[in-house]
């Protein structure tokens, strides 16, 4: 089997850079260990940037989106029992979309299979070979039988515990790695989401958000220490630890069935470079943010953008240098994400440390008070476009 590009990994990155580079008449095959059920119902991010929104837009994906998507432009600061809106039209004349990642999954599989792309459902891929070579080969297993995909380049994006990363030798990389003292219990709830904007709450019982999925479905988050189990957690501790860390006079958390509970640890990881050879990494495979600032599936889409841009550039003029940029490039909007999401994880979530809890709430005092901070926040959130 040969293709030119070998994508390793169907979360959003995988197949959006398959299917960019089919736009570009090159061809590639997409290997997935997981089934298409599992990987189009995975509960994950739900924000996308104005950039990225745009991104989306601009490759024909855009439309469901533009129709079911919901625009938001801001978002609320709740602390001491007051609240704060940040209103990104204002600030910085952008806004975000309230779209899951779910639903870009599912339009990107329903895109590459209809215009004939190979996504292989059930390819686990188990050793990436010769990455410095001319003739890379990505060893997998389907349906028990042991193959060979051979390929011009690989783009690795099977996220955070995909073979990509330790692909690269130990010497040519360095990782940065921070696990944060707290993990989020994250809940989905059949219930109309009980205000319009996204509410990020500090509270001294600990952070919470208020999210949502749609008309008719909330998401919801806690602060929890890090060895929580929910199963612990029944559906009432839940709702009443939301309300009162939401609480606001004149306002009310609108309860309903919990459909899905999970744990999300909170982590800070970066590896330099972002490529060896011909492998490329691309999304969590190379860099995991906190979700306080919803940048991962940002990240992860504008990541493959670039190498998508650069095998253009490469297949059809020959030209090597966005390729060989990719790592700098990518780079440096990584670390902005990655100091954006600590920034905010930092700001919102109570730590033991009494000295430090006083600081964050002068810090949203600060933030509530003064057009630059907010600006900067807004800008962050809904994304830089220059990156
Ligand atoms: N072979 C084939 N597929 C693999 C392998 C492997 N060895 N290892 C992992 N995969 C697959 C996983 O099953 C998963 O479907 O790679 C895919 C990686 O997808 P994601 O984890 O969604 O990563 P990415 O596309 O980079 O998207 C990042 O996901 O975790 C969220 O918040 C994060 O929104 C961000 C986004
Ligand atoms: C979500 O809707 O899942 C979500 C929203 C904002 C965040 C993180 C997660 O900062």
């Amino acid at each position: 089997m040969r293709t030119r590009v070998a994508i390793i990994g169907a979360g959003p990155a995988g197949p959006l850079l398959s299917h960019m580079l089919h736009l570009a008449g090159i061809d590639s095959v997409v290997l997935e260990t997981r089934d298409r059920a599992y990987v189009e119902a995975r509960q994950r991010a739900g924000v996308v940037e104005h950039g990225a929104a745009e991104l989306l837009q601009r490759v024909g994906l855009g439309e469901r989106m533009e129709r079911e998507g919901i625009v938001h432009s801001g978002i609320e600061l709740r602390f001491s029992g007051h609240s704060h809106r940040v209103d990104f039209t204002d600030l910085c004349g952008r806004t975000v979309r309230i779209w899951a990642q779910t639903e870009i999954v599912k339009d990107l599989v329903a895109r590459r299979q209809a215009d004939g792309g190979q996504i292989l459902f059930g390819a686990q891929a188990t050793a990436i070979e010769d990455a410095k070579g001319d003739r890379p080969k990505v060893h997998f297993v389907r349906k028990g039988s042991h193959q060979v995909l051979e390929c011009d380049y690989v783009a690795a994006c099977d996220g955070f515990h995909g073979i990509g990363r330790r692909s690269l030798p130990r010497q040519a990389v360095r990782t940065f790695d921070r696990l944060h003292p707290f993990s989020w219990l994250g809940v989905l709830a059949d219930v109309a989401p009980s205000s319009d904007e996204l509410i990020y709450a500090r509270h001294e019982r600990g952070f919470a958000l208020h999210s949502l999925r749609s008309e008719h479905v909330s998401r919801l988050y806690l602060q929890v220490p890090n060895d929580t189990d929910p199963a612990q957690w029944s559906d009432e501790r839940i709702w009443d630890e939301l309300s009162e860390r939401m609480a606001l006079p004149g306002w009310e958390l609108k309860q309903g069935p919990i459909i899905d509970k999970s744990l999300t640890p909170m982590r800070s990881f970066v590896t330099e470079p972002m490529s060896h050879g011909r492998l490329y990494l691309a999304g969590d495979t190379a860099h995991i943010v906190p979700p306080t600032g919803a940048k991962g599936l940002n990240l992860a889409l504008n990541d493959v953008s670039l190498p998508a841009q650069a095998f253009i550039a490469l297949y059809t003029h020959g030209d090597h240098e966005p390729l060989q940029e990719y790592s700098n490039t990518a780079l440096r909007r990584v670390w902005r994400a990655e100091h954006f999401s600590a920034w905010m994880t930092h700001l919102l979530h109570t730590f033991e440390d009494a000295f430090e809890n006083r600081l964050q709430h002068d810090h949203l005092e600060f933030l509530a008070s003064s057009r630059a901070a907010s600006t900067q926040l807004a800008e962050n959130y809904t994304g830089i476009p220059h990156l």
